[in-house]
């Protein structure tokens, strides 16, 4: 039997969305979890502290698409927002980011569709996350239909960060008073030095460790 590539738009009914994009979190999260085991056959070193998936919820989607001025449908929605299957990556070490983005982009099956390096230039708020827009072939009985990813991966210090920014945005419905924006910003600066403290120092000890083991 000859699979009959579709895209989305052959798709037009919100049980079989969600099926797809559900399917294309499993295939990303499985992938993430070989590579995360063979790192630890390999270095003995695990480069994911831990993954999180979410399909974004139809109330957030309908939201998202008024603001941008779309009608709620269906086509709408596939084609203007990107991140309805999202997975966050968690990690100890900025240099993990850079090893993890490598080794989902060398995937032959996945597609990098954009990045977002929010590292190299950090959001105006201090928010700091590399973000890939992938997407998936997801095998069905009789098509094959390429499915976006939204893959953030990050520290587990701007994941502390991010999660308070979040919470405290949503509480303040997006206008916080100044004075704690300008602490959340200052807090930014201090989790980028922490990162990099903790890098250096990481890279010290596998230093000495490499020598001991040489002795
Ligand atoms: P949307 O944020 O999805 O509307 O599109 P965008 O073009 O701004 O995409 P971007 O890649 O910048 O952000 C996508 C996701 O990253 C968001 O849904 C959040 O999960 C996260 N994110 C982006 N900016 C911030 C931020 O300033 N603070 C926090 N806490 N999260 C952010
Ligand atoms: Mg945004």
């Amino acid at each position: 039997m000859e699979f009959q590539s579709k895209d989305y738009e052959g798709v037009d009914n919100w049980k079989t969305i969600l099926l797809l994009y559900n399917s294309a979190l499993k295939e990303i999260g499985t992938k993430l979890e070989i590579l995360n085991d063979e790192f630890q056959h390999v270095h003995q070193y695990n480069p994911i502290e831990h993954i999180k998936s979410r399909i974004k919820t139809p109330e957030s989607i309908v939201k998202k698409l008024k603001r941008r001025g779309y009608e709620s449908t269906i086509e709408n929605m596939v084609k203007h927002i990107n991140d309805i299957a999202g997975i966050r990556v968690i990690c100890s070490f900025t240099s993990d980011i850079y090893q993890i983005a490598r080794m989902i982009t060398n995937q032959s099956d996945i597609k990098v569709l954009s990045i977002k390096d929010y590292l190299k230039t950090p959001k105006p708020s201090g928010y700091t996350s590399y973000h890939m827009l992938v997407s998936i072939p997801i095998f069905l009985s009789d098509s094959v239909v390429d499915t976006k990813v939204e893959i953030q991966i990050r520290t587990v210090a701007m994941d502390f960060w991010a999660s308070l920014e979040h919470k405290i945005n949503y509480k303040f419905e997006g206008n916080a008073p100044s004075y704690i924006k300008a602490e959340l910003t200052q807090c930014a600066q201090m989790v980028s030095d922490l990162d990099a403290r903790m890098l250096s120092l990481n890279e010290e000890i596998k230093q000495s460790s490499t020598q001991i083991s040489i002795e």
